[in-house]
């Protein structure tokens, strides 16, 4: 869908689309266009008994003697309510609408309304970049049947009066919406598609933006000391891989900002197998890794003035007569030693050896990892909020500011010693699972005896909200992408210059 931006005068074509406000308030190009059509906006919305309430819409043919073939007129609600987020709501909703039928274009009439808690040219852009994360689709492996086929709506005007000022807002958020869809388009390959070396690749891809890229070999990794990654390697055919990717947006400073994403290709359990049922949607293990390569796609797209490096974990967890054991002990890169009670419990395993090795090697100012870590956070936040584990204060405060912001939402969940003594080995430094109860609280507590004095860490348990079958205006089902424009929004209020 290519997405332009001119001024409100261009003339109108396709399905031409109009915004009015609570109390049947109609925005001036509205009431113009009300003024074309008979008066048939202002009828069909006492007819239909709307409000003008955001999500709002009545969809009209139009007579021949006006140059657009619909009319459709959207409701924004309550307009000191209308920010950026329910401006990317309406733009999904709209999308849904649009993208039906055989429509090729449409022109929208971007007029804010008056009192609205934000500017024409940022409800234009909000808009354009909500219909822009509605319209992602995973098609490549559709042959047949009408979902093979994409949708017809090519062409999208988006006019304002302050088009320019328009066009460069949406050109920083529509970099942002290129990592959300290399996200979703990571999460939704198949695991035999997409495995540790065909991932890695991926990440090699980011150098076209200038990202330093990285890839260590499992040779590189033995060399480094990483027992517990490649403890979860052995069951697998597919040797593991780690891809760091170094975005330079600003040099000196105090280190980069850390981002850290497990990387499990497909988790089977490995010899502490997952029941069949479900087992498919393992291929989306991956989800914090794909978080981490998206938010350096959008952070390096929209050239960031700051410094991040990314590092992700790649391994298949595979039963197999290689595979781990129940029982083995391995020693992390860090020297810690991990008895391994449970093979399904391997995220934790591959993330200590990626956070060891960027503490060590980046001094990072501060290291944020993401991960589908545990069932058990499902259970306790649903698909509502990712859990937040943190051991700053401040680093918290800003990655739940940036939730509520861009709509990826977060919940603090707590760290205490107490937790951590679940953890305790009858032979080995600690075990790799801590029971049944507070199971995401004592993975997180294990990832913190790999977090280096004083550094400032989070850590987003992503369960939950790494893909849904419970579509949103502006996530389709299927792998979300939920992190990519939580980093970015913090990356740009905390860490750049
Ligand atoms: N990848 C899973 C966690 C998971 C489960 C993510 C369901 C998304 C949906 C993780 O590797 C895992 O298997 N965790 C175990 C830990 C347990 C063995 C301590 C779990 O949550 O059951
Ligand atoms: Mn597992
Ligand atoms: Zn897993």
């Amino acid at each position: 869908m290519r997405i332009v931006f001119a001024d409100l005068a261009t003339p109108k074509s396709g399905a031409y689309v109009v915004l009015f406000a609570e109390g049947e308030a109609l925005s001036a190009p509205a009431e113009a266009a009300d003024a074309e059509v008979g008066g048939a906006i202002r009828r069909g919305v006492a007819a239909l008994g709307l409000k003008g309430k955001s999500g709002d819409m009545l969809d009209l043919p139009t007579p021949s003697s006006v140059g657009y073939e619909r009319l459709v007129a959207v409701g924004v609600g309550d307009p000191a309510k209308l920010d950026a987020r329910t401006a990317q709501n309406i733009g999904g909703d709209l999308y849904a609408r649009l993208a039906k039928g055989e429509l090729k274009q449409a022109t929208i009439a971007c007029a804010a309304p008056e009192g609205a808690a934000l500017g024409d040219d940022e409800l234009a852009a909000e808009i354009a970049y909500g219909m822009k994360l509605a319209a992602y689709r995973f098609g490549k492996y559709r042959t047949k049947g009408p979902e093979a086929k994409a949708p017809t709506l090519a062409n999208l005007r988006v006019l304002t009066g302050s088009a320019a000022a328009a066009r460069r807002r949406f050109g920083v958020l529509d970099r942002v919406a290129d990592g959300v869809y290399a996200a979703r388009d990571l999460l939704e390959e198949p695991p035999n598609v997409l495995y540790p070396e065909s991932f890695a690749k991926r990440c090699e891809e980011l150098k076209e933006l200038g990202v330093e890229v990285e890839i260590l070999d499992e040779k590189a990794m033995q060399k480094l000391g990483m027992g517990a990654l490649l403890g979860v390697a052995m069951g697998s055919a597919r040797p593991a891989r780690m891809a760091i990717m170094r975005w330079q947006g600003k040099k000196g400073g105090a280190g980069p900002l850390a981002l850290v994403g497990k990387g499990v290709t497909f988790d089977t359990g490995g010899i502490s197998i997952k029941p069949a049922g479900g087992m498919e949607d393992m291929k989306y293990d991956m989800g914090g890794a794909a978080a981490v390569v998206g938010a350096m796609k959008a952070i390096a797209g929209r050239k960031a003035k700051a410094d991040v490096v990314g590092v992700v974990g790649l391994v298949e967890n595979m039963p197999s007569a290689n595979a781990q054991r129940p029982g083995d002990v391995v020693t992390s890169m860090s020297g810690q030693t991990i008895e391994v009670i449970n093979t399904d419990a391997e995220g934790r395993l591959v993330l200590c050896d990626a956070l060891w090795h960027v503490q060590k090697v980046y001094k990072p100012s501060a290291v944020i990892d993401l991960a589908t870590l545990t069932g058990a956070v499902i259970v306790a936040l649903g698909g509502v909020h990712a859990g937040l584990y943190a051991n700053d204060d401040d680093l918290a405060a800003g990655l739940l500011a940036a939730g509520e912001a861009t709509g990826e939402t977060l919940w603090r969940m707590p760290l205490a010693d107490a937790y951590d003594k679940q953890l305790a080995s009858n032979i080995a430094d600690m075990k790799n699972v801590g029971g049944r109860e507070a199971g995401s609280v004592t993975a997180a507590q294990f990832l913190k005896r790999f977090i280096m004095d004083k550094t400032p860490w989070a850590h987003l348990d992503i369960a939950g909200v790494a893909w849904t079958t419970k579509p949103k205006p502006t996530v389709p089902k299927g792998g979300t992408g939920f992190g990519v424009r939580l980093l970015d929004r913090l990356v740009a209020e905390r860490f750049e210059s």
